[in-house]
């Protein structure tokens, strides 16, 4: 019964993310998905149901992805609405999906443990090699520059200065990407996030390399 719902679910988002280009596409559900069964059988905790549903849909009412943010919630409620699973199941897969998201802030809520787990694999896939190509695919979309040294690093921002405010792809790794570092919930992230930090650090000390035209 699960498997089935998984495989109908899997199907919805598939069609529904299939080609967008800003680094949210499919592969990138894959990979959360995987990441985060991944950590909850390490650690052997959490729902691995509620955790795969939550992964799979966790982009779905984006407001990014959607005409607006009341349109992306309609989608995702319209969608588990057509699912034969408890209320209960429904409403930890919607708490889990709208209290991950960055937007801006880091911020400390309370999360539960599959919450915990589902933010983590979407953190892991932020950072690193794959976390650097979604930064310049998602900067070359919202047409920012890739660098400008005139424009400088944010600290704390609002949900609308970090969705519009003038910044650049590099300056992103300073407001977001290095700082998830010691934002990983689970001790298996955690381990996997310091390569990838490190790879960033190395990635920026050749890019400023270059960028001075250094040989
Ligand atoms: P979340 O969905 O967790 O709130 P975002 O939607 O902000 O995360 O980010 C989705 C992807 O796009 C991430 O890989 C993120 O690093 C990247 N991204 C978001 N904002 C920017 C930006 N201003 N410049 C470059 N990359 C960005
Ligand atoms: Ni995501």
């Amino acid at each position: 019964m699960n498997k089935k719902i998984i495989h109908n679910t899997q199907y919805f988002v598939r069609n529904e993310l299939g080609d967008d280009s800003t680094g949210h596409d499919w592969h990138h559900i894959e990979r959360v998905r995987k990441y985060a069964l991944y950590i909850a059988k390490k650690e052997e905790r959490g729902d691995f149901f509620i955790i795969e549903m939550a992964a799979l849909l966790h982009d779905i009412p984006d407001e990014k992805l959607n005409p607006s943010k009341g349109a992306g919630e309609e989608k995702l409620s319209d969608f588990l609405a057509t699912l034969e699973i408890h209320e209960e199941a429904k409403s930890k897969i919607k708490d889990i999906i709208y209290s991950i998201s960055f937007k801006g802030g880091l911020n400390n809520k309370v999360l539960s443990r599959e919450a915990e787990i589902v933010q983590d694999a979407d953190r892991l896939d932020a950072i690193g090699a794959l976390g650097i190509a979604r930064a310049f695919a998602y900067g070359g979309k919202k047409g920012q520059a890739i660098y400008d040294p005139v424009i400088e690093v944010r600290d704390e921002m609002t949900e609308d200065e970090y969705r519009n405010g003038n910044s650049s792809s590099i300056n992103h790794f300073y407001e977001k990407l290095l700082r998830l570092k010691d934002k990983f919930n689970t001790v298996t992230a955690k381990e996997i996030a310091e390569e990838r930090h490190k790879f960033m650090e190395q990635y920026l000390q050749q890019f400023y390399k270059e960028w001075n035209g250094q040989a």
